[in-house]
């Protein structure tokens, strides 16, 4: 690692925004110049900006396969704006056909932010899950869950810890000695949040995406990687062409990998395993398949770097046929985080810089109007010289929350930069969008607060 790289911290308050090198720097996918089918205005507008195998979601849904969508939520504090963008997220690929899953992460609120999980209940109920009906998520396609009481979870975080160790947790964390062990734990229960769903008991083998901010995505690299380490079997380019597939020996596999107890290889049964692979890829259409059992290979000339998501999915189910975990890395979406209304970073901690959802009009009205403004001194300076909306609050806050149509922001975004627009005028039009975007999730609150409880899943009521 050199000098100059992006640590991200999970729990800190400091926040890097140079997202072209957080995309480089962790090797995230760029959703610029992508197109995807219906996109909501969080993706029209490059505010969800990048991506990890969203693909494999989108392959998904054309072939109307299931696909499943996973958050998580930390019951501690107000619900702000911030946070209503997951949200705007996961009901877009709810839409799409998504099963819906939310963790309450009660565990890691209690052991970083010192809230007891009955309190954490009460919060994930009455201030998250209430906004989540409120801003229109489908109760009968959601299900939410408490880590606390999710046996699963805990015994995958447990079981996958085996997979990593303390060195990985410096490099991606920068953990040191001083380090608390909670914040060890927390992230490996996340990783149990994230892979779940995939158990049988939980909807079974399928692609599960999470939309997150970057903040999160040390996590993701975590569950991935760890999610790959369990693998038994793993897929490559071959370096001829196609796809190669190679059987990757683990202690629980061993045995019917035939390697045995003194190092040496059952013959038989390498070759037998080889056969498995090879009628798993022909049951998908492949003819010309390659087996090797000599190099512990399977080589399928004809796979192109389209079929590989279809061949995974048959090895994994091949995995769990055979007793293993089956488990694919997750896929998940990135979004930058809307500025604070001060000009800093958003914090719940200081409710200057946001909205709250249970702020009333007028406090609304007053943030707003002492929001940080991205115009000129004076009106003179202002008509002659023009705005810059890209750190004006009032018109971040209409592109990121409160306007849905992009020709009128566009057309608010040119008069204000040149000067037709004035701050002032840029606050009213927004104050007037907030206030109806707030009215109508307030009115919503109301008309869905019975249907909280239809939310939960059947183990969490
Ligand atoms: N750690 C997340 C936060 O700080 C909460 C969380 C728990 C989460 N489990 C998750 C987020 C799984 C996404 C996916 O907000």
């Amino acid at each position: 690692m050199g000098n100059d790289d992006i640590i991200i911290d999970p729990w800190g308050s400091a926040q890097s925004t140079d997202y072209d090198r957080i995309i480089e720097q962790f090797g995230l996918t760029s959703l610029s110049g992508q197109s995807l089918a219906s996109p909501s205005k969080l993706h029209r507008r490059g505010i969800v900006f990048a991506h990890r195998d969203l693909d494999v979601i989108q392959e998904a849904q054309r072939k109307g396969d299931p696909f499943g969508v996973l958050t998580g939520l930390m019951p501690s504090g107000q619900m702000h704006l911030g946070h209503s963008m997951v949200v705007e997220q996961v009901k877009w690929f709810q839409k799409q056909g998504g099963d819906v899953t939310i963790a309450v992460a009660d565990l890691e609120s209690q052991a970083t932010r010192g809230v007891s999980l009955e309190k954490g209940r009460e919060v994930a109920l009455n201030e998250y899950i209430a906004h989540y009906a409120a801003l229109g998520l489908d109760p009968d396609r959601t299900n939410v869950y408490f880590q606390s009481t999710r046996p699963v979870v805990q015994r995958l975080g447990f079981q996958l810890g085996k997979r990593t160790n303390l060195n990985e947790f410096e490099s991606i964390y920068g953990f040191g000695g001083e380090t608390n062990l909670a914040h060890v734990q927390a992230p490996l229960v996340q990783v149990g949040d994230i892979l779940h769903p995939q158990t049988e008991e939980y909807g079974g083998l399928r692609p599960i995406v999470v939309p997150v901010g970057v903040d999160q995505d040390p996590h993701l690299r975590l569950t991935r990687g760890l999610a790959s380490k369990t693998n038994w079997f793993n897929l490559k380019d071959s370096s001829s062409k196609g796809v190669l597939i190679n059987l990757s020996v683990h202690d629980e596999n061993a045995a019917i990998f035939g390697q045995m107890p003194n190092g040496r290889l059952d013959k038989e049964k390498v070759k037998a395993m080889c056969d498995r692979v090879v009628s798993a890829v022909a049951s998908l259409g492949f003819s010309d398949i390659i087996s090797s059992p000599k190099q512990g290979h399977v080589h399928v000339p004809s796979a192109t770097s389209r079929d590989k998501h279809g061949i995974r999915m048959a090895l994994l189910a091949l995995e769990r046929n055979l007793g293993g975990m089956g488990l694919l890395a997750p896929s998940s979406t990135y979004h930058h985080f809307a500025v604070g209304m001060t000009g800093s970073k958003m914090s719940s901690s200081q409710p200057k810089t946001t909205l709250f959802l249970r702020d009333d009009l007028a406090s609304v009205e007053k943030k707003i109007k002492r929001a940080f403004s991205g115009g000129q001194a004076t009106v003179e300076e202002h008509r002659r010289l023009g705005g810059n909306p890209d750190v004006d609050v009032a018109y971040q806050y209409m592109m990121y929350f409160f306007e849905e149509d992009d020709s009128f922001l566009a057309e608010v975004n040119s008069g204000f930069r040149s000067g037709k627009i004035l701050a002032g005028e840029m606050k009213q039009l927004c104050i007037e969008r907030a206030s109806a975007w707030m009215s109508h999730l307030h009115e919503m609150r109301d008309q869905t607060a019975h249907s909280v409880q239809d939310f939960l899943a059947t183990d969490s009521r």
